[in-house]
C-alpha cells in the first residue's frame, strides 16, 4: 500500500514517516498543487465557472514537475530505503528518468494521459530503453537516486568563481533580448553595439548571473571564462 502525499505542505518527511509507522508499504508523490488558474475578467469569476461560482482545485502537468522533483529528492535522502512511486508533470523518457535519478522506483502519469492518451507510455519505454543503452546499463534499477549525491544544500555550493558569458555571434540573431534583461533586470553589463546588432559584455559589471543566456531564444550565450574571486584560491571546477 502507497500511501499518497499531497505537496501543500512545506515538509512532507514528517507526514510520509506517520503513515509508514500506520503501516504503508512506501509513498507516492505528488498530489495536485492547490491553485486558482485563471479568471474570466469580465464576469470576476475564477475558472472554471461552476453557476456562477468557481473554487481553489489541483494544478498538474508539466508545471508542477519541479516541486515534485523536490519533493522525490527530499524524501530519498530524509527516508533510508523508502519506495517512492513518483508523480506530477511525467510527460517524457526525460521527465521518467529525472524521477528515477531522484529515487522513484515506480512512475505514475495522470494528465499526460489525458492529454495525449496511453500511447506516450510506449514512447517513455523507448526512450528509457535507449537511454539504458547510452548509459551502458541494464536495468532502470541501476539508475535510482543516482542524482541526489548532487543535490547539496545551497550554502555549500562553490560560489568561489565566476563563469562569465560568452556571445557566440555566428548564432547571435540580434534580438536583443539579453541586453534588455541584463539592463532591466540584471547588472547593466551588456551594451548594445548598433552596428553590428550584437551585445557587449563588460566583465568589469558581470556577475556571471547567466540570465542573459537564460533569455536568449537560440542559445548564442556559452560559459566563457572562468575566474577565481578575490581571495579564493584557483582549484579544479566542473563544470
Ligand atoms: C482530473 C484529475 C483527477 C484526479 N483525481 C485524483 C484522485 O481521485 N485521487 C488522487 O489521489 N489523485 C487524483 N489526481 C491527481 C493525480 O493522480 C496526480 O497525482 C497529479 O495530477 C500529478 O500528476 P500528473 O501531473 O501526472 O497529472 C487527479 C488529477 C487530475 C488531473
Ligand atoms: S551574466 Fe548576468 S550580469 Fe553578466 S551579462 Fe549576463 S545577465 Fe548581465
Ligand atoms: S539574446 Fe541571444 S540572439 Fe538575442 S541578441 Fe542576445 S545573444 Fe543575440
Amino acid at each position: 500500500m502507497m500511501a499518497k502525499m499531497t505537496p501543500n505542505v512545506t515538509d512532507m518527511i514528517p507526514i510520509a514517516r506517520a503513515c509508514l509507522e500506520g503501516g504503508a508499504d512506501g509513498i507516492s508523490a505528488i498530489n495536485t498543487v492547490k491553485s486558482i488558474c485563471n479568471l474570466d475578467l469580465n464576469k470576476k469569476i475564477g475558472l472554471p465557472i461552476v453557476n456562477g461560482k468557481s473554487s481553489i482545485s489541483g494544478y498538474s502537468g508539466k508545471a508542477v514537475k519541479p516541486i515534485a522533483l523536490r519533493f522525490i529528492q527530499q524524501l530519498r535522502t530524509g527516508i533510508k530505503d523508502l519506495e517512492i512511486s513518483g508523480i506530477g508533470g511525467i510527460e517524457t523518457w526525460e521527465d521518467a528518468a529525472e524521477f528515477i535519478l531522484l529515487g522513484a522506483k515506480t512512475l505514475q502519469v495522470t494528465t499526460a494521459i489525458m492529454q495525449y492518451g496511453y500511447r506516450i507510455v510506449e514512447d517513455l519505454c523507448n526512450g528509457l530503453s535507449h537511454y539504458l543503452d547510452d548509459q551502458g546499463l541494464d536495468s532502470l534499477d541501476e539508475l535510482v537516486g543516482l542524482a541526489n549525491k548532487n543535490i547539496i544544500p545551497c550554502e555549500e555550493l562553490d560560489r568561489s568563481y565566476i563563469i562569465y558569458p560568452k556571445v557566440v555571434s555566428e548564432k547571435c540573431v540580434g534580438c536583443g533580448r539579453c541586453y534588455i534583461s541584463c539592463f532591466d533586470g540584471g547588472h547593466q553589463a551588456i551594451s548594445w553595439n548598433v552596428e553590428s546588432r550584437r551585445p557587449e559584455i563588460n566583465e568589469n559589471k558581470c556577475v556571471g548571473c547567466h540570465l542573459c543566456a537564460t533569455v536568449c531564444p537560440v542559445s548564442a550565450i556559452e560559459k566563457g571564462n572562468l575566474q577565481f574571486k578575490q581571495g579564493t584560491k584557483p582549484h579544479k571546477v566542473s563544470l
